[in-house]
């Protein structure tokens, strides 16, 4: 079940996806065949496989950005697939992070991890508090004013993540995070996504193509010919919960 964090508190949902198809242009382009996959509360699980084999596809419909042809998604007590409006799901169950971080240049870093505080009702003072709160959390309190052009890539990737954290979403997706980055950054990222799951318990699915990145998730799942494969077990999710 969920796991032990720090905070006591476990944050994070189960993802359960249920013989999930999905094609494109008539049924032409065969992205997934038929994929079904668990993911524990609390457990990182790397999606990996060769490109084009559906990665961002699954991910895409795990966040309610499209819909898969048959079978059922269900993300905590949301059943995704069951959604007629999916946006209030995607803005607080949801943090998505992507290879490429999408901050908007002509806002500072604490501005863009402010994006999505606004319209919620919560008073600007504690918007910047928080987004302030964040912006430490990544290690970066010291560039909070910086416009995203003046950043480094690894920077600007723990930008992005921070504001994918603002609403302390349950679950979190990640589209090869560090698919643009060298490996010590990428292992940075890697490194703070492990604490993110540690602090917040938050659940991570991680699609990446670089196999230290995978070895650093709780288990690997490989999509072929739209197919999921169980891969390497690296640590088990009952003993990381057993451990104090
Ligand atoms: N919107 C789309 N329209 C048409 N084909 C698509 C679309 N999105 C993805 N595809 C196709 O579906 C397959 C899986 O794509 P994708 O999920 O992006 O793979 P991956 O992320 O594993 O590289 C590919 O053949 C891709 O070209
Ligand atoms: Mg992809």
């Amino acid at each position: 079940m969920a796991c032990d964090v720090a905070s006591g508190v476990p944050r994070g949902v189960a993802v359960t996806i249920e013989g999930v198809r999905k094609s494109f242009e008539g049924g032409r382009i065969r992205a997934l065949e038929e994929i079904s996959l668990r993911v524990e509360p609390g457990e990182i699980v790397a999606l990996t496989g060769p490109s084009g084999c559906g990665k961002s596809t699954l991910l895409n419909m795990v966040g309610a950005l499209d819909r898969p042809d048959a079978g059922r998604i269900q993300v905590g007590d949301v059943e995704v697939t069951a959604l007629r409006d999916p946006v209030e799901y995607r803005a607080t169950t949801i943090g998505f992070v992507f290879q490429f971080h999408h901050l908007i240049p002509t806002l500072t870093a604490l501005e863009n991890v402010q994006l999505p505080l606004l319209g919620r009702g919560i008073a600007r003072a504690e918007r910047v508090r928080r987004a302030r709160e964040l912006v430490a959390e990544v290690g970066l309190a010291d560039r909070e004013r910086s416009s995203p052009a003046t950043l480094s890539g690894g920077e600007r990737q723990r930008i992005a993540l921070a504001r994918a954290l603002a609403l302390d979403p349950p679950l979190l997706l990640a589209d090869e995070p560090t698919g643009a980055l060298d490996s010590a950054t990428g292992a940075q990222i890697v490194a703070l996504l492990q604490r993110v799951r540690a602090e917040r318990g938050t659940t991570i699915l991680l699609v990446t193509n670089d196999d230290r990145v995978a070895l650093a998730a709780d288990r690997i799942v490989r999509l072929r010919d739209g197919r999921a494969e169980e891969g390497a077990v690296t640590r088990s999710v009952a003993r990381r919960s057993g451990e104090a």
